[in-house]
Order: structure tokens, then sequence, then C-alpha cells
């Protein structure tokens, strides 16, 4: 099978190395890729956004198959047309991905088929906006209601910080949201306390295969301080998500959400990740994303045992029923190396000098890199993850600070205490 990646980042980059060890794979091409992705895959530069033309190169090199890493190109409906030109492809129609792409649509979808989450308020308005957070108290969640690229929620300590976050998104557009077809507006929702967990599983519209648990570390600095970030590390399987936790997910969010969208008319394909909060009363959906979560995905990779790539397939074409995925017992960690200053302003094109090959249960996946004169540089906020996989969580952790202290980058950083609570837990 000829199939072609779309995407740029770690995430895809684990997609890539992982598809390029199926034996079903003949070629695989990546657009646009990096020099991560190059070593696993054909790089072809296309504009992904020119939809004809990704599909013009498919049909004329007998690609039948596509992946889509992103949720942009997916928002902006590259699944419904390489469909109407007969190429499988696995990622949901633009229908589907408002459950990424709008969070009042999903909100919409959780009233009406009972799906635990938040109580929650869209406006359009300022001043009723405004209005709303005073009825109500700190701590409070503001959103915006569109793609932000993890910069569009603002969790506000008091009511003060709520109220600029409002003006933020309403007024000023502060935060660079792209906002959907008829203007701004902005979530308020229900402040959930727990821990954070990443549910992530694969559908095919009908059928679910859920994949093996993980958790990611959002929060910039050591001990989850910090601004929110896209992900600072991750680490699989993740501990508080209990097999009682799976169930109740699958039963109380997954399934009721994968039956309201068929019957809604918008059968979901593809990867659903739910951001979970585990409150005291159990699984709560913080929000969806279409796509695999990125850093998740790396560990994920690193742990799926199966071939990926008839996973995929068999979702795009709705024979989920007859596949399962089978993972390593061991945990996998992986830890993000930044540009400094990220997830504000940060240089562009410093040198990575070295990279640690890969070793028995380690790799390192570019997630921000280019190659410039035929030299390494950094080119993202988030530029490399380093991964390792162990029999103990702690030996993960251990194993992949011992890669990445080996790689040889100035204007790099990263937490040191990725997987701490699965480590302690480990102690206990
Ligand atoms: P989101 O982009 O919706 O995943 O939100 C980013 C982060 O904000 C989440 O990972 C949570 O840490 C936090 N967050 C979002 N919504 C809530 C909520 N209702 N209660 C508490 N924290 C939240
Ligand atoms: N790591 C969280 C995300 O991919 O959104």
């Amino acid at each position: 099978m000829k199939v072609l990646l779309i995407g740029s980042g770690g995430r895809e980059h684990a997609l890539a190395w992982k598809l390029a060890q199926s034996p079903l794979l003949t070629t695989l091409y990546a657009a646009p890729g990096n020099p991560g992705i190059a070593e696993c895959a054909t790089l072809v530069p296309l504009d992904i956004d020119d939809h004809g033309a990704v599909s013009a190169f498919c049909l004329e090199n007998g690609v039948t198959f596509v992946v889509v890493g992103p949720e942009a190109p997916l928002v902006a409906g590259l699944a419904d047309r390489l469909r109407a030109d007969g190429i499988d492809v696995f990622g949901p129609s633009a229908a589907a991905a408002q459950l990424e792409g709008s969070k009042g649509f999903t909100k919409d979808l959780c009233a009406k088929y009972a799906i635990p989450t938040a109580a929650y308020e869209t406006f359009s308005d300022a001043a009723l906006a405004h209005a709303y957070v005073d009825a109500q108290d700190a701590p409070i969640v503001i959103k915006a209601d569109g793609l932000a690229a993890g910069k569009g929620v603002v969790v506000a300590m008091t009511l003060a910080e709520a109220h600029e976050a409002i003006d933020w998104i309403l007024a000023d557009n502060k935060l660079g949201v792209v906002h959907n077809q008829g203007g701004a507006r902005v979530v308020i929702e229900e402040f959930m306390s727990g821990e954070e967990a990443s549910f992530i599983v694969v559908c095919d519209g009908k059928n679910v295969v859920s994949l093996a648990t993980s958790q990611d570390h959002k929060r910039l600095q050591d001990g989850d301080a910090g601004p929110n970030t896209g992900g600072m590390g991750a680490y699989s399987p993740a501990p508080v998500v209990t097999p009682e936790m799976v169930e109740r997910t699958m039963k109380e969010i997954i399934e009721p959400t994968i039956r309201g969208m068929a019957a809604d008319g918008h059968p979901f394909q593809g990867v659903l990740f739910a951001g979970l909060m585990i409150t005291a009363k159990g699984p709560e959906l913080i929000e969806y994303n279409v796509r695999f979560g990125d850093p998740e995905c790396q560990v994920l990779m690193m742990r799926l045992e199966s071939d990926l790539l008839p996973i995929l397939h068999a979702a795009s074409i709705g024979r989920l029923d007859k596949v399962s995925a089978e993972w390593r017992a061991e945990p996998a960690l992986t830890v993000v190396m930044a540009s400094k200053g990220y997830p504000s302003s940060y240089e562009k094109n410093t040198p990575i000098l070295f990279l640690p090959a890969d070793g028995a249960g380690s790799k390192v996946f570019h997630a921000g890199t280019a190659l410039k004169d035929g030299k390494l540089v950094a080119t993202g906020g988030r530029v490399l993850n380093v991964t390792a996989v162990a029999p103990t969580v702690a030996g993960a952790q251990k194993a992949a600070y011992q890669a990445l202290d080996a790689v040889q980058w100035e204007n790099g950083f990263c937490r040191r205490d990725i997987g701490w609570r699965a480590v302690a837990r480990e102690k206990a």
C-alpha cells in the first residue's frame, strides 16, 4: 500500500516511524514532513491547504491511503475532498471535526447525550458574558470558541482575570484565535478539579478501539507550575486511569459520543482524543481533539506492538471490528525539548549540533526541526521529543534523560520531572 502522511511534528514523526515498520507498506510519503520524518518517508513539498493538489498527488502517484496528523486540515475539510476523490483517508470529515473545531458544538453534544462535562454558557455579547461571570464565582474557565493552538483557554483564578480574558477573546482577539464563521464567541465553563489524563481511541464511525492510556504535562515548569503549553512531556500508561476508569470513560463518554455523532448525521472516523478530568465523581470531559495527542502519540507508538497501518486503514473503511491493538507491558516516557522562550516568542534557526543515535529502548523524534545548508536547526517551539521504554517508569525516565543529556543544542530547555506522579506511585 502507498500511503501519504500529512503533518510535520513529533506526532507525525512517531506515526511515520511506526507506519514505516509495516510489512503492508510499499511507499510512505509525507507532506510537508521534517528531517526526522525524512529518515522513514519520502518528503513531498505539498501545500496541505491546497486540497486539490494533495488529491492530485495521490491520484498521480498511486497513493490509496492518506493519514492526516494535525487537526487544522481536518477542520478545513481535507478528508472530505480526498474521500470524494475515491482515496481512503484516516481522519474525520469537517462536520465531525467540529468536535475539536468548535467547543460550542461539543458542549451541545454533551448536553444532548448526557455526557459528563463542566456546565457552560456560550456568548458573543461581551456585556452578557461579563454579567454571567459576575453571577458565578472564581475559579472559572474562559475559552475561545475556535481553533487556538492551545492558547484559547484561560483558567481564571479570580473574577478580574475572567473579565480580562473575555475582553481578550471578544474585543481584542489578543489570544490570536481563528474564530469560527459568525464571529468571535466565548465559552464560559465551571472549573473542574482533579487529575487530568488523555484518553485516546480510534473509531470507524461505529466501532471503537481504545488505545493505551497516557498522561501529558501541560504546564511549562517542574512541579506542573507556569503557563499552559501544548505539552512538555508524556508517559503511558497513566496509572490514574484504572481499568474501572477506562470502563466508565468508554460507557459514559466515548460510546455516547460515537452513537450521538452517527445519529446526528456525522459519524466520527479517526482518532478521538478525550482530555479527561478524573474528578471525585469520576471521569469528566474537558475537551475533544480529533487527532492523536502530541506528545502522547510518541509514547503510544513506542508501546504499540501491533502493526499500525491495518488499524488505521480498517478505521477508514468501517472495519475496525476486525482488528485489535496489542501493547508492550513496559511503560514509555517522552521529554519535550523546547526553544528557550517557548510558549512565548523564541529564536528560530538555532543550531542542533548533536543528537544521540537510537538506542535499544530510546528514540529521538523531531518535532520542530529543519535542515538549513545541510545543518540541523530548531525551527519550532517544541523541537525534540526524547523518548524511552523500560521495565519501570523510573527506568524510562532515567533512560530518556540520559539520551536527552547527550543532545547538543544550546538554545534548548526541558522539564526535569516528566512522569513524577507515576514515579511517585511506583515507589509508594
Ligand atoms: P483545553 O484546551 O480545553 O484542553 O484546556 C487547556 C487546559 O485548561 C486543560 O488541559 C486543563 O488543564 C484546563 N481546563 C480546561 N477546562 C477546564 C475546566 N473546565 N476546569 C478545569 N480546568 C480546565
Ligand atoms: N498534548 C495535548 C494535545 O495534544 O493537545
